[in-house]
Parts: structure tokens; C-alpha cells; sequence
């Protein structure tokens, strides 16, 4: 019983739709674990899978029921449940979690097809990332801490032009046209798991610069739910009040149009929540630093790591920015809510021995 109970896998859901950042942000979070997630060794090179020492991450696109042929016959989108397999989903999330391997299928993005399965073993912690980790919700109770990028539209259109337009060489209106298909069924599956998350990344236009939608400066809100159990959310100053800061001066280079910090507590879906927020960007990253050290409760394990951690993956999109920064931290309560989670379940046995 004990031994099974210490392999348990933790398993973390993070939410999105595609083309907003996931990627990034599990790279990221890999690295705060302790070393880059690769494709696995030897098997299919269009497996969609990471793994690390530490950590596995599964993209949910495998679970597709639909290949792109099945889809078109039935006129259905990859967003809608019909063409995903929440079954099998969660049959082998909850394998894992219980220390069981699984063979799990590969959605080949390719050549739009599902491919043979690929031998997933139970890590130490699990991470499931996709369309719709949060939609099912026997799925959504294995879940340790849940996940959800929040793209808003006009920040999801200026990030797709500058990818799609720039290197795909897509024309406007056919990226306009793409966004407007998905939208009643990004609306109906996708966005409603946002309820569900612990951790909300919400990334809007700027309020700095008024009327700007361009997508290079971005107000990023933190949203982090209390009351969740081995996660005590990030706080600015003093917990629980509210406070609007610009640590723009002398210890903070910022050029046009400057940084602005927000907390305080908040509503969300019906749960309490505290929210942290950043508009802005950084001119000089090894600066972070300053603001680094007037947050609470981020789970470093030494004074600077977030810089630090910034500092390594400057290259990656949003460095300089709140998304950067926020999924940054996320990583490390992450980390944190992992070690507790590890260190009570080592203790359990000795509590039910004294009893
Ligand atoms: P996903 O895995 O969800 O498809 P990626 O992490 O691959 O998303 O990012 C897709 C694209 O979106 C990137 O190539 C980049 O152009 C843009 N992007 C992602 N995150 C950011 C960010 N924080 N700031 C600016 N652009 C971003
Ligand atoms: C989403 C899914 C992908 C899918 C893509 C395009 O982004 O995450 O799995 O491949 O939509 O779907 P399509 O039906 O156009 O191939």
C-alpha cells in the first residue's frame, strides 16, 4: 500500500487553444523541473510527446476519435468532443496516475491521421496539455492543479497574423476566416473550462496606450483560485489588499509606455480568487530582479530564480513581458505543490500508523 501510494503520479492540466502559447509555456515549465523535455528516443518522429527526468507531457490531440478526413466527412472541428475519444482519455490518464503504463495513440499533425500508439511509463508528474483537459469531468478530477491560457481575441488575431502572415504566408482574410470558424466551437468546448482552473494566464491589449491592439504590449492578469489545497497564491506587498504599483525609476529602466502591477482579491466564475496583474514590458530583463523581490509566496528556491530562469530563456516569446514572467512563477508553485504533494504522501503512512 505504501509504496503504491508514493509511485502516484501528479498529474497538472493545462488548457488552450492551439497556436496560443502552450508550447512555450511547457517549455518553460520543464525547465524550472530541472532539464529540457524531449521527444522520445527511437519511436515515431511525429510523436507529439515530452518527456523528461522528471516529467511527461502528453498532448491531447492524441485522443482524437476523428482523423482530418473524419472530421471533414462529418463536418466536425477538432474542438468539438465528438471527435475526441474522452473514454479512452481517461482511462489512460488515470493508468498513469495509479503508476500503470499505457499505449497511448499518436495524432500524426502531419499527415492528419492516427498513427500506431506509443508506450507512455508513469512519471513523476504528468502533465496533460490540449484543447480539453478540463471538459471531462472524470478526467478533470484526476487532475492535481489545473491550467487555462486565456488568449483574448485580439491578441490571439495579432500573434496569429504575425505567424501565419509572416512565415506561412497566409493572407488576411483567410486567417480572419479561420479564427471566425473556430470561434462558436472555441466558445461552446473550449473557453468554458476556464471555470475549472486553478491558474488562470489571462493575456489582453495594453491599457497604456490607448485604443492599441497590436499585440506587442500586453496586460497579462494572473488569476489564482484560494482555497486550493498545496497552493498559496502569489501576492504583491501585503496579502489581501489592493494595490497599484509602477516600479518604473530609479531602480527599474522603462521606456514608453512603462509598466504598471496590480493585486488584489477578486471574483471569478463564483470562486474567490486573488489576481495579480502586469501591463508593460521589461526594457532590461537582469532588472526583474527589483520586481521579483517585492513578490510573496513564489516558491523559489533561492533569491532570484525567476529572473534566473528568465534570464536563461530570454529568446523564448514573451521574455519581456507579463506571459513570460507569470508562467514563470506558475512553474514554480508547480514545483512546489509537486513537493508537497510528495511530502505528505510520505508522511500519510507514518499518520496512519499513529492512529
Ligand atoms: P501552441 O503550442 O499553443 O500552439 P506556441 O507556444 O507554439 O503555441 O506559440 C505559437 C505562436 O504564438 C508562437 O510562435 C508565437 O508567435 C506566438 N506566441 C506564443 N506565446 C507568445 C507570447 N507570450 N508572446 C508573443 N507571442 C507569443
Ligand atoms: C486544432 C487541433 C489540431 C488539428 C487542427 C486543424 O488546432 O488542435 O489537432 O489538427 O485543429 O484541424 P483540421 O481539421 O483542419 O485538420
Amino acid at each position: 500500500r505504501c509504496s503504491a501510494e508514493e509511485s502516484k503520479t501528479v498529474v497538472i492540466g493545462l488548457a488552450a487553444d492551439s497556436g496560443c502559447g502552450k508550447s512555450t509555456f511547457m517549455r518553460r515549465l520543464t525547465s524550472v523541473f530541472g532539464g529540457a523535455a524531449e521527444p522520445p528516443k527511437g519511436g515515431n518522429p511525429d510523436s507529439n510527446t515530452l518527456i523528461s527526468d522528471t516529467t511527461t507531457v502528453i498532448c491531447l490531440d492524441d485522443y482524437h476519435s476523428l482523423d482530418r478526413t473524419g472530421r471533414k466527412e462529418k463536418g466536425v472541428t477538432a474542438l468539438d468532443p465528438k471527435a475526441n475519444n474522452f473514454d479512452l482519455m481517461y482511462e489512460q490518464v488515470k493508468a498513469l496516475k495509479d503508476g500503470i503504463s499505457v499505449e497511448k495513440p499518436i495524432y500524426n499533425h502531419v499527415s492528419g491521421l492516427l498513427d500506431p500508439p506509443e508506450l507512455i511509463k508513469p512519471p513523476k508528474i504528468l502533465v496533460i496539455e490540449g484543447l480539453h483537459p478540463m471538459y471531462d469531468s472524470r478526467v478533470r478530477d484526476l487532475l492535481d492543479f489545473s491550467i487555462y491560457l486565456d488568449i483574448s481575441n485580439e491578441v490571439k488575431f495579432a500573434w496569429k497574423i504575425q505567424r501565419d502572415m509572416a512565415e506561412r504566408g497566409h493572407s488576411l482574410e483567410s486567417i480572419k476566416a479561420s479564427i471566425e470558424a473556430r470561434k462558436p466551437d472555441f466558445d461552446a468546448y473550449i473557453d468554458p473550462q476556464k471555470q475549472y482552473a486553478d491558474a488562470v494566464i489571462e493575456v489582453l491589449p495594453t491599457q497604456l496606450i490607448p485604443g492599441d491592439n497590436g499585440g506587442k504590449v500586453l496586460r497579462v492578469k494572473l488569476v489564482m483560485k484560494e482555497g486550493v489545497k498545496f497552493f498559496s497564491p502569489v501576492y504583491l506587498f501585503d496579502e489581501g489588499s489592493t494595490i497599484s504599483w509602477i516600479p518604473c525609476g530609479r531602480k527599474l529602466t522603462c521606456s514608453y509606455p512603462g509598466i504598471k502591477f496590480f493585486y488584489g482579491p477578486d471574483t471569478y466564475f463564483g470562486h474567490e480568487v486573488s489576481v495579480l496583474e502586469m501591463d508593460g514590458q521589461f526594457d532590461r530583463l537582469d532588472e526583474l530582479i527589483y520586481v521579483e523581490s517585492h513578490l510573496s509566496n513564489i516558491s523559489t528556491k533561492f533569491y532570484g530564480e525567476v529572473t534566473q530562469q528568465m534570464l536563461k530563456h530570454s529568446d523564448f516569446p514573451g521574455s519581456n513581458n507579463g506571459t513570460g514572467f507569470f508562467q514563470t512563477i506558475v512553474g514554480l508553485k508547480i514545483r512546489d505543490l509537486y513537493e508537497q504533494i510528495i511530502t505528505s504522501k510520505a508522511a500519510a503512512p507514518l499518520e496512519a500508523a499513529k492512529a
